[in-house]
């Protein structure tokens, strides 16, 4: 078998699972799991319809590329929401889920004949960026997001000599855990790296359609970049100050990649984004998403997926092509998330300290010192024993670098509940740390 299987690291859920095994959870209280990013808002009706129509469908092979009407649907969304043309024949890709497509993304864009492969990958992050470069035969260069830093990439923290062996940047904006976005300045300071060093970078933005405010509060509308200066304030909000975007100033959709691109006068070289209905649409069970980008690097990834037998199903091919193609379910889910944010987010502020995210549907909060755990592993597990209530320790989520785990003393916190059990789960989290 292939050795560097050993070097993948179990998954956060393994180790929460170990970390739980022999505890009994508090039998009074109903289970609330905020652990897993699992969006849970009912799946539309339509979207349920357009699958089950689509049925005859089975009776083909699909093709890799997708079908054109879903390409087409794609490309029309990446215009309204980015306000960027792509030709749905050579710059869009569907993908069975954003999971398999960065995964496999790696396994493609590495240049496995160079001696030393870097991928860059943030840290805390999500564990499947790890598990590509080291199957790809690379080597993960962990960059830390602190709330000290705003939870920023720092990229002049990576060695000058180090550069030339960069093939590959993930990045996740909105992030995975912290919910930071990428401002303009940022990607800015991307592209000329990438630009300079001559390596792709992908970027995830499977969370970009879950933000707060619909509408951009200053100039420019939708799809409006958002200002240059993150600062890492903390979110509490105030009377003059928007509820949920204290660390960028703007509202909106979140800025992504290819908007960004076009704002800063660049084409798409070497650049891919990475999207997914999974919590746009609340279809985590469909496995639909779509690469988007450079149109070379996406002949090439669309060469190795033929290998690779990754292509759509069509009855999820048709599902996904009705969901692209609506945005009124996408306004009410981000309504249920606001409603959710307004609520916890006051409620927990007393006892546990976090900033608000910029978007995504993710808490990143520091755990408060007690006597009572060591750290967030230990507190999750007492939370779980006296409360019933999953959340995830963050240090599962990140990796030590230069001695310092970036997610030791947080816990991730989920909020895709709905909206009682959430509260719910707030104020017994108030009960734990105030026993
Ligand atoms: C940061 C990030 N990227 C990608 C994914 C994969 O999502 P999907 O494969 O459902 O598109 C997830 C899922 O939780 C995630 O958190």
């Amino acid at each position: 078998m292939n050795p560097r299987l050993n070097q993948l690291q179990p998954y956060p859920f393994q180790r929460l699972r170990d970390l739980f095994a022999g505890v009994t959870p508090n039998p009074e209280l109903a289970p609330i799991n905020l652990s897993i990013g699992e969006p849970k808002h009912a799946t539309p009706a339509f979207i349920r319809a357009a699958l089950t129509d689509a049925l005859d469908g089975l009776a083909n092979y699909p093709i890799t590329q997708g079908g054109e009407s879903l390409r087409k649907a794609i490309a029309g969304w990446c215009e309204n929401r980015y306000g960027v043309r792509l030709d749905p024949a050579t710059q869009i890709l569907p993908v069975n889920g954003s999971r398999e497509a960065l995964f496999a993304f790696a396994q493609a864009a590495i240049d496995p004949s160079r001696h030393v492969k870097r991928v860059i990958s943030p840290n805390p992050f999500y564990q499947i960026y790890e598990g590509a470069a080291l199957l790809a035969g690379a080597k993960p260069y962990f960059l830390n997001t602190r709330p000290e830093n705003g939870y920023r990439m720092d990229f002049g923290l990576v060695p000058e000599d180090m550069w030339a062996d960069v093939q590959l940047v993930y990045v996740c904006s909105p992030g995975n855990p912290t919910g930071k976005v990428m401002a303009l300045a940022e990607w800015r300071e991307l592209f000329d790296l990438a630009e300079r060093h001559h390596f792709v970078i992908a970027s995830d933005e499977c969370y970009s359609e879950i933000y707060f405010e619909e509408e951009a509060l200053a100039e420019g509308g939708a799809g409006a970049p958002r200002s240059g200066d993150a600062t890492p304030e903390s979110g509490a909000a105030t009377a003059s100050q928007p509820l949920l975007t204290s660390r960028i100033s703007g509202g909106g959709p979140p800025l992504g990649a290819l908007t960004a691109a076009k704002q800063l006068g660049r084409d798409f070289t070497r650049l891919i984004v990475f999207n997914s209905l999974s919590k746009r649409s609340n279809v985590p069970g469909l496995r639909s998403g779509f690469v988007a980008g450079d149109a070379e690097v996406i002949r090439q990834f669309l060469l190795y997926r033929t290998y690779h037998g990754s292509a759509m199903n069509p009855a999820i091919q048709a599902a996904s092509t009705a969901a692209w193609q609506d945005e009124a379910h996408v306004v009410e889910n981000r309504r249920q998330y606001r409603e959710k944010f307004a609520a916890v987010m006051p409620v927990l502020k007393d006892v546990l300290e976090f900033d608000a995210p910029d978007a995504a549907f993710y808490l990143w909060a520091k755990v408060p010192r007690s006597p009572r755990w060591n750290d967030d592993a230990e507190f999750a597990r007492e939370l779980y024993r006296e409360k019933h209530v999953t959340v995830l320790p963050g240090s599962y989520l990140a990796r030590e670098v230069t001695g310092v785990n970036p997610g030791k003393g947080f816990v991730r916190i989920a909020l895709v509940d709905s909206l009682a059990p959430c509260v719910e789960a707030a104020n017994r989290i108030i009960d734990f740390v105030n026993r």
